[in-house]
């Protein structure tokens, strides 16, 4: 089957750690068989520079075509003039929202291979095993903003809105979650204060009650998850949560795994790719690092994941999925580890780390797929 992959590298080490990706998903093709074509395109401030816009109507159509789109990170001290009119970051949210990628998945499974990288205990990172459903097209990132000027001085408005519809499409999407793993959800919200929360935490109930009964569900506010998540993080299998809440949390989250630097995620809409999976937009959650961009010290595991996550959740492929984040961690083991996560000695370049995890997948062993009848 051949699918199509676009891929955006966008700005800071977005490049680098997304070259290494692809070169693990092109292993991936080659060793079992599957007919991958990349389509590379423009994204945040490199398009402004070539293009003038952060999305430019090439992007968007490579984007629409795609069985899955490959980011790696926008943004950068060369567009972050707060007067500018356009920047980096529109062009993610606007692909976000055209795509109407409206959930964000973001595991957090520390390695115990990383456990010495995390300022935390390590008896309080085992048996972490969490995933964050962010929602990702509504809140207070796609409100109305707005600037005026009043006496001494200028007011700025940002407004959150969310409806009962958004709120289910996310909910059943982390309940179906919650329900392949160990069937607990928290929601997580600000319902003492936030009408938008207290409607979120209605919807939640509801949804929940309604269709997925044997889902526990609990409602955390959001400052006590923030807590929680650092003092006893492994009582979260999934957390669902708005926009900005998600951003948050799982920069927090992250320092469960040890470095930002290996955090991937995946997100998913209701438009269907070529395996009849969700269309998804797959990217590190680490930001575009200028200050460390073009020196090949950045992690790419966040965005190996990343690529691991796209074969897993938009292309169906599970053994190859497995198979990526087997060599991963052989990688790891092996101690070829960038700067972040390093323990004694050097530290690998980027693309040392991306080689390693290229020769761990050569020598997988590819099962034996049998024809167990069927249409073929
Ligand atoms: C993220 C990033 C983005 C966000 C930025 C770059 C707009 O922080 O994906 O978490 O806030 O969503
Ligand atoms: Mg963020």
């Amino acid at each position: 089957m051949r699918y199509r992959i676009a891929v955006l590298p966008g700005d800071g080490i977005g490049p680098e750690v997304t070259t290494e990706a692809v070169n693990v998903l092109r292993t991936v093709a080659d060793r079992f068989g599957h007919d991958f074509e990349f389509h590379d395109a423009l994204i945040g401030g490199a398009a402004i520079d070539a293009t003038g816009v952060p999305l430019p109507p090439a992007t968007l159509y490579a984007c629409s075509g795609a069985d899955a789109i490959l980011l790696g990170a926008v943004g950068g001290p060369k567009w972050d003039d707060p007067a500018a009119r356009v920047r980096p970051e529109q062009g993610l949210l606007g692909l976000r929202k055209r795509l109407e990628l409206f959930a964000n998945l973001r595991p957090v499974k520390p390695s115990p291979l990383l456990s010495n990288a995390s300022p935390l205990k390590p008896e309080i990172l085992q048996d972490v095993d969490l995933v964050v459903v962010r929602e990702l097209t509504g809140g207070l990132y796609f409100g109305e903003q707005r600037r005026e000027a009043i006496t001494n001085g200028e007011r700025a408005t940002d407004t959150c809105t969310y409806t009962t519809g958004e709120i289910e499409r996310v909910v059943r999407i982390a309940a179906t979650t919650a329900r392949t793993r160990r069937g607990k959800l928290t929601s997580v919200d600000k319902a003492n204060v936030l009408e938008t929360s207290r409607l979120w935490r209605q919807v939640t109930t509801r949804v929940v009650s309604e269709e997925f009964p044997d889902v526990e569900l609990e409602h955390v506010l959001v400052d006590a998850c923030a807590m929680m998540l650092i003092t006893e993080p492994s009582r979260f299998d999934v957390v669902v949560t708005e926009n900005l809440f998600g951003d948050i949390l799982t920069d927090e989250a992250a320092v469960l795994a040890g470095s930002i630097g290996v955090l991937p995620s995946a997100s998913l809409g209701s438009r269907q790719s070529s395996a009849l999976l969700p269309i998804g937009l797959y990217e590190p959650i680490h930001g575009s690092a200028p200050a460390i961009a073009g020196r090949q010290v950045a992690n790419p595991i966040g965005a190996i994941l990343s690529a691991a996550l796209l074969l897993r959740h938009s292309l169906g492929l599970e053994a190859e999925a497995d198979a990526v984040e087997t060599a991963i961690s052989a990688t790891l083991e092996e101690g070829i580890r960038t700067a972040d996560i390093a323990t004694n000695g050097a530290a690998a370049s980027t693309a040392q780390v991306g080689a390693g995890v290229v020769r761990h997948l050569q020598s997988v062993r590819i099962p034996v797929t049998v024809w167990r009848g069927g249409p073929a």
